[in-house]
């Protein structure tokens, strides 16, 4: 932290911070971070590597980062000077939430601004997979069109079914109410019942064996890690589609395959995998029940810029001693 003090104005004193951020951002939403701060940005391409990122926190008091960049012990060891960590992501599992609460940083995220977002991607994704839009796709491009069949391409119907969200955090209850426009009955399993008028709780185990599709909504945690494997997959319709939105270890990857190979469910529609990014030659991709799309639940112009926005809002807000718009509170 260094003091400075202001040429046009010399009795306005500020102490200015030293700010990392890992991913260039718009400018319109830096600006009020540049102003007061000493920014550094990563202007590389992709994610910074771990090496840089350690070396640039070491110096600094505020980090804005991405679901990217590890934020675990190594560096939290280097950075004595760090305060504040705000994430442009609502998921915070590439943090150790636990060592920055023992070591006092203010961690922060963007929840609520890209709710609706990730809630349309939910339903694209199901709608994809179960009227098998991609598999059609493929088939044109690669001049397989041939006339009409009447049975050609058929699967499940989204109106009139039963859905099973995994998860009923503000993503889950978003994808419900879309649920209730399309008439479906909705099934929820999520360790604490709501409140809700339109879905209702079950056991995992219900919501599996009832629903004609599952969508994942959970957060990553030790207790969702691995959540979805091979007797959860069996105990799904073989008719079902599994949406996942949330974050690609909460699903056994191999169980995954053998249940699409064997057909214990119809499809699949990923935005998120593990491993991510997926390589070229993983055998997901080979499957043509499968739909895989670079994770991109909350990838709308709007809504990055207001997660950007609101990333910097949060860090700004730490940095000066203000309440964070969006700290991260592991109650929810
Ligand atoms: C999140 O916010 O956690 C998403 O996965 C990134 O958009």
């Amino acid at each position: 932290m260094s003091l400075s003090v202001s040429s046009s104005d010399a009795f306005s004193l500020r102490f200015v911070n030293r700010v990392f951020v890992t991913r260039e951002l718009p400018e319109k939403v830096m600006a009020p971070l540049r102003h007061e701060h000493d920014v550094t940005t990563w202007d590389g391409d992709g994610p910074v590597p771990n090496d840089v990122l350690v070396s640039e926190a070491s110096t600094a008091e505020g980090l804005l980062c991405m679901i990217t960049d590890a934020i675990g012990l190594p560096l939290l060891d280097r950075a004595s000077h760090l305060r504040v960590i705000s994430q442009m992501a609502v998921g915070v599992d590439n943090i150790d939430i636990g060592e920055c609460s023992r070591r006092g940083i203010l961690v922060g995220h963007t929840p609520g601004v890209l709710t609706e977002t990730v809630a349309d991607s939910a339903f694209a994704l199901l709608g994809a997979a179960a009227r098998r839009l991609f598999e059609g796709e493929r088939e044109v491009r690669s001049g397989k069109w041939g006339p009409w069949e009447p049975f050609h391409l058929t699967g499940g119907d989204l109106h009139d079914t039963t859905l099973g969200i995994v998860g009923m955090g503000r993503i889950g209850r978003a994808i419900a109410r879309r649920a209730t426009g399309y008439e479906m009955r909705v099934l929820y399993s999520s360790p604490a019942r709501k409140d809700l008028d339109d879905a209702d709780h079950v056991s995992l185990e219900v919501l599996l064996a009832e629903s004609d599709h599952v969508v994942l909504s959970a957060s990553l945690n030790d207790a969702t890690r691995g959540l979805i494997g091979a007797s959860e997959l069996r105990l799904m319709r073989p008719t079902a589609y599994l949406v996942n939105v949330a974050r690609g270890p909460l699903v056994n990857t191999v169980d995954l395959i053998e249940a699409l190979l064997s057909g214990w469910i119809a499809g699949a529609a990923l935005d998120v995998t593990d491993p991510e990014p997926l390589p070229r030659d993983h055998p997901l991709l080979s499957l043509p029940n499968c739909l895989v799309v670079p994770h991109l639940g909350s990838a709308s112009v709007r809504t990055r810029n207001a997660m950007a926005a609101l990333a910097v809002e949060n860090l700004i807000a730490g940095l000066e001693g203000w309440s964070m718009p969006a700290a991260y509170s592991t109650a929810g």
